[in-house]
């Protein structure tokens, strides 16, 4: 009898991320290849895990179809070279894709069937643009069960604003800015860089090129520049491209271990899963979905969000993170929260990013023993929310029962 076990984020690794379209390092590279190149990227760093033991591995996109269709999981196993034996599957919860591959081979190694697992995420919104061949059912619209609004991720963030018009523009701007100003702070420092798979890439003319850090960024972003801003999802709206994260190309990808095989094989994790909980909301509002997933995920973990030493908050829109900061009444500034900046800057890559928060969380940890608990939250179209809480197996604090410290 299988009996259940610790789960652990042993490493993750992602290739850079591009901004879509023609004029991005990846318009000529395939999304399974960027997935492909995760994993290789990953299993050659973490070199004492035997290929033939992992247990499955799954790989999350929002547009399963063409070069991300296929059962991604299976056929990107196959072309990084990983025995035949190896199973694998695909997963599709949005935004929270590789979240939710995470979430899912974890509840498979804590109920004691899987040793070890990859999970991870790829999107190529070049080559798949958002809602690209979607056929809604037209009972949502015909039937009002949600708003048509509801399709247009950036319409509901302007609708958060509406919501809560405390929540100003002003506030998101500056959440903005300073995503930007510490991710090139961060890259300056070179926080980022030991985690990302370089990427051999073409260009329009042939040439080849390696893609070795995030495209997208723009650290010159200042106050002024960002309020002369148009509002693509609204006249006279309040949100811009620099209070929105850009539409990306990216692959993420995850090793996840039990307790026995950290053991037998002397991994060296580095986060703990601790819980995991996805919430619905109206789809109108999807951006404030992480509000009641993180309730819920605290809940299961029995601690409180005073518990929480650092955050890493998936910036689909500045509004978004915003709504939860107010809601648990944390600063948008405070220290805890992206310190290294995020998808405004870094990018979104929707079923990729899930990962690149455990990344970027596992980073911190390395970095912080003084922090016991973080936490990943994304919001997911549609109206959902996902949130995972973790375990810094480097925490040096005194350990009370669900305390920091
Ligand atoms: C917001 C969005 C529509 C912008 O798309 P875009 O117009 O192609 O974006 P661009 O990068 O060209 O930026 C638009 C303009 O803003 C400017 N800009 C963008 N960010 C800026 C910043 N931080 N500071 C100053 N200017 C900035 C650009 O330079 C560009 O100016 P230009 O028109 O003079 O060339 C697009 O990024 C988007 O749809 N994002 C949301 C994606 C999404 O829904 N994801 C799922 C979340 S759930």
């Amino acid at each position: 009898m299988a009996e259940l076990s610790d789960v652990f984020f042993v490493d993750g690794m992602r290739t850079p991320f591009g901004r879509a379209g023609e004029k991005g390092m990846y318009w000529n590279t395939r999304a399974d290849d960027l997935v492909v190149k995760a994993i290789i990227g990953l299993l050659e760093r973490n070199d004492a895990v035997p290929k033939d033991r992992i247990d499955d591995v799954a790989i999350a996109a929002t547009s399963q179809t063409g070069d991300q269709g296929l059962t991604l999981g299976r056929t990107a196993a196959i072309l990084a070279g990983l025995p035949m034996s190896v199973p694998g599957l695909a997963i599709d919860r949005m935004c929270a894709g590789a979240m939710t591959s995470v979430t899912t081979m974890g509840a498979s190694i804590g109920f004691g069937q899987y040793d070890l697992a990859l999970a991870g995420g790829v999107e190529h919104m070049g080559r798949h643009p958002i809602g690209a061949n979607a056929d809604p059912n037209p009972r949502f619209v015909a039937e009002r069960l949600v708003d048509p609004g509801a399709l247009n991720m950036g319409v509901t963030a302007e609708r958060i604003h509406d919501r809560f018009p405390h929540l100003t523009k002003e506030r998101a701007d500056r959440f903005g800015m300073l995503s930007q100003h510490k991710a090139q702070t961060a890259y300056e420092a070179g926080k980022f860089q030991p985690d990302l798979v370089s990427v051999a890439v073409k260009d329009a003319e042939g040439a080849w090129g390696l893609a070795t850090e995030d495209e997208g960024r723009r650290p010159e972003t200042t106050m002024e520049g960002l309020a002369s801003l148009k509002t693509p999802f609204r006249p006279h709206g309040r949100v811009t491209a620099g209070t929105s994260s850009p539409l990306t190309d990216g692959a993420t990808v995850s090793l996840l271990a039990g307790g026995d095989a950290v053991k037998e094989l002397g991994l060296t994790p580095k986060m703990r899963m601790v819980s995991f909980a996805f919430a619905g909301v109206e789809p109108e509002i999807m951006g404030i979905g992480p509000i009641p997933a993180t309730e819920k995920a605290l809940r299961k973990a029995g601690l409180t969000i005073d518990d929480i030493g650092l955050f890493e908050l998936n910036e689909a829109f500045a509004i978004q993170v915003i709504s939860l900061l107010d809601h648990f009444g944390i600063a948008d500034d405070d220290p805890r929260v992206n310190p290294w900046g995020g998808a405004i800057a870094l990018g979104h890559p929707l079923a990729a990013s899930g990962v690149r928060l455990m990344i970027q969380l596992a980073a911190h940890f390395a970095e912080r023993p003084d922090v016991r608990y973080g936490l990943t939250a994304m919001c997911v179209g549609l109206g959902q929310g996902g949130t995972v809480i973790w375990e810094n197996p480097h925490f040096t604090g005194k350990k009370r029962k669900g305390g920091q410290s």
